[in-house]
C-alpha cells in the first residue's frame, strides 16, 4: 500500500468507513463467531436490523432490554448493531469497556431532531420543570435530563413523578402525546418525530384493514395519533412481539419498522404479518435507513479492527449516566 492510500484510508476511517477488502471465500459469519469468542465481545442487536444480523447477535431486544443487557454484560467489548444513541447509552453505562458499532453514521432522526443548544434554550423557557427524555436522544441531551425512558417503560417513568409535577418530554412528540393521553398529564413536548413511524398512511392502513377484516392492527407509539387510533394494541417492539404471541388472532397489520417481522415470524410461523403501508409505496419508508446501514461485512470489519469506537468525554458520561441509572432502577 502506498502512502497516499494510507492517507485515504485514515480519512475514510475518520468518517467511520473501514476501507479493507475481504479475501474471497472468507465465511463472514464464521469469522464473526470466532472473533467474538477470541475478543470476549458481545453482540447486541436491535429488532430493526436485518434478519441475518439479528440471527448472529448474542442478544436481540428493544431499547430497554438492550440497555439492561449492556448494564449486565461481562464482555470486554460491546458491539452494538443498532444506531448511535444505543451505542452511546451502552458506553455511558460501561465507561471502561470498548463500545463499537458497525457504522458510525447509523444515527436516528429523533435524536437529531434535538440539537443540544436548541434543547437548552427550550428547557430554559420552562423553569421548575423536570426533563424526561426518550432514550432515542443524544448523550448531550441525556446530560440535560432528569430521567430517561423507553417506549416500554414510559408510563411507569412518568407516573413516578407526582401528579402535579411540571414535566418536559422529548424528543418524540408522538410518544409524548400518547403518554399524556394515558396518564392525564400535560407534559410540555419537544417537537421531534421518527422519520419511519410518521410515514404511515392512515388511509392506506384503513383500506388494508377493510381488505383483511380478520387482521388486528398493532402499532408502535412513535406513530402519529390517527394511526394509533386505528390500532388494537400499542406498544414498544418487545411488547408488540409479546402481544402477537399471546393473541388468538392469526393475522396482524404491523405499524412499526419491518425488521421486527423477522422475530414475529420466527415466534409464530403459522401467523401472517403484513407491514403497514407508508404514504409513498415506492420508498420503503417503513425501513429505518439508519438501522439498515448495518451489514454483515461491516460487523465483521468492526469486530476485526475494533472500530469505529464510540467515545464520550468523562463529563458527558458522568452527567448522562444518572438519568439512565434512574431509569434502570425503576424498570
Ligand atoms: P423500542 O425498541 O424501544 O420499541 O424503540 C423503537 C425504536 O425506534 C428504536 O429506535
Ligand atoms: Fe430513530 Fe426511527 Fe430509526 Fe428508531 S426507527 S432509530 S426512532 S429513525
Amino acid at each position: 500500500m502506498n502512502h497516499n492510500q494510507k492517507n485515504i484510508d485514515a480519512i475514510l476511517l475518520k468518517e467511520g468507513f473501514i476501507n479493507e477488502s475481504i479475501p474471497k471465500g472468507v465465511n463472514l459469519v464464521d469469522e464473526i463467531k470466532r472473533l467474538k469468542k477470541e475478543k470476549n465481545a458481545v453482540i447486541l442487536g436491535h429488532y430493526y436490523i436485518e434478519a441475518e444480523l439479528q440471527d448472529i447477535s448474542d442478544f436481540v431486544g428493544d431499547s430497554l432490554a438492550l440497555a439492561q443487557e449492556a448494564a449486565r454484560t461481562t464482555a470486554d467489548i460491546i458491539v452494538f448493531v443498532g444506531v448511535h444513541f444505543m451505542a452511546e447509552t451502552a458506553k455511558i453505562i460501561n465507561p471502561a469497556k470498548k463500545v463499537i458499532l458497525p457504522d458510525l453514521k447509523a444515527g436516528c432522526s429523533l435524536a437529531e431532531s434535538a440539537p443540544i443548544d436548541d434543547f437548552r434554550k427550550f428547557k430554559a423557557k420552562y423553569p421548575g420543570h423536570k426533563v424526561i427524555s426518550y432514550i432515542n436522544c443524544t448523550a448531550d441531551m441525556k446530560t440535560e435530563t432528569d430521567i430517561v425512558c423507553t417506549s416500554s417503560n414510559a408510563v411507569k417513568i412518568v407516573e413516578s413523578f407526582p401528579k402535579d409535577a411540571k414535566l418536559i418530554f422529548g424528543p418524540d412528540k408522538n410518544l409524548g402525546n400518547y403518554i399524556n393521553s394515558l396518564t392525564g398529564r400535560n407534559m410540555v413536548l419537544w417537537n421531534g418525530a421518527c422519520m419511519v413511524h410518521e410515514q404511515y398512511s392512515v388511509e392506506k392502513i384503513a383500506a388494508l384493514m377493510d381488505e383483511h377484516p380478520d387482521a388486528e392492527m398493532i402499532a408502535h407509539p412513535e406513530c402519529e395519533k390517527p394511526v394509533l387510533i386505528l390500532a388494537k394494541f400499542i406498544g414498544s417492539t418487545a411488547q408488540l412481539l409479546k402481544y402477537v404471541q399471546q393473541s388468538e388472532t392469526k393475522k396482524f397489520i404491523v405499524a412499526t419498522e419491518s425488521g421486527i417481522l423477522h422475530q414475529m415470524k420466527k415466534a409464530c410461523p403459522e401467523k401472517v404479518f403484513i407491514p403497514a403501508p407508508s404514504v409513498d409505496s415506492t420508498c420503503g419508508c417503513n425501513d429505518c435507513t439508519h438501522m439498515k446501514l448495518n451489514s454483515i461485512r461491516k460487523l465483521y470489519l468492526c469486530l476485526k479492527n475494533e472500530l469505529p469506537e464510540v467515545t464520550l468525554s468523562d463529563e458527558v458520561i458522568e452527567k448522562a449516566r444518572k438519568p439512565i441509572e434512574r431509569m434502570l432502577e425503576i424498570s
